[in-house]
């Protein structure tokens, strides 16, 4: 990435976004069918959805960005209550989408964008609608739009994971060929214990590092 003014490329569409002048992020337009210069470069596309856990997508960004990986970001709605795009967009170098009507067809140039797609940490309503076919958001159009290898990281309460409907769901993402990073055991915020906290982050990472090859 390259720092000169108060704008950073979007990779994503003609359009470059604006950032805070303190970041200090230059503009550089690049259509959707450009590959970055370093042909070598990785990119996956990171999908984050409301979940508590979504602050641990903030470190997980940081690691991948860390092992050479180009992260862009893109939210749900209700992952922006948790934390803000602003985060994503320091971490990651790039601006974050939420919204698909503020751009144009961001579900079309983000999977143009991106070498792997992955869901971290991946909602049991963002699950049930990828197993759906439903595209509502900006997250459930672009995976549904999707070409590339896609990984999902679920994180949600034990009793909302092991509910007959996620069982479901999860049974038909791996069926669809998408590749799930189980969620692990333990206590989980809301106080239950058992299994649906987010996958350890190393493990994510490695995971991400192997697919990419
Ligand atoms: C404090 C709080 C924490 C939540 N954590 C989770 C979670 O870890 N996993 C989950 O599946 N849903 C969780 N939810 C519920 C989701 O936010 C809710 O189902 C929402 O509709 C998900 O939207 P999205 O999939 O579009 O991001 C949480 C809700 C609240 C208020």
């Amino acid at each position: 990435m390259q720092k000169k003014e108060n704008r950073v490329d979007t990779g994503l569409d003609e359009n470059s976004v604006e950032l805070p002048a303190c970041m200090g992020f230059e503009m550089v337009k690049v259509t959707e069918q450009e590959q970055p210069a370093d042909s070598n470069i990785k990119r996956v596309l990171l999908c984050v959805t409301g979940s508590i856990a979504a602050y641990k997508a903030c470190e997980l960004t940081r690691e991948l960005v860390k092992a050479n990986v180009e992260v862009r970001v893109l939210m749900t709605l209700n992952a922006t209550r948790f934390v803000t795009p602003l985060t994503f967009a320091v971490l990651s170098g790039h601006p974050v989408y939420s919204n698909e009507w503020e751009q144009g067809m961001i579900h079309i140039d983000a999977r143009n964008a991106a070498d792997l797609l992955l869901v971290a940490p991946a909602t049991a309503n963002s699950i049930a609608k990828f197993a759906n076919g439903i595209a509502d958001d900006v997250v459930s159009s672009t995976w549904l739009a999707a070409r590339c290898p896609r990984l999902v990281a679920p994180a949600m309460n034990p009793a909302m994971w092991q509910n007959a409907a996620t069982r479901r769901n999860m049974d038909q993402l791996q069926a669809d060929g998408a590749e799930i990073v189980a969620p692990g055991s333990g206590n989980v915020i809301c106080g239950d214990i058992g299994e649906g906290r987010l996958a350890d982050l190393q493990q994510i990472v490695r995971l991400v590092l192997d697919r990419l090859g």
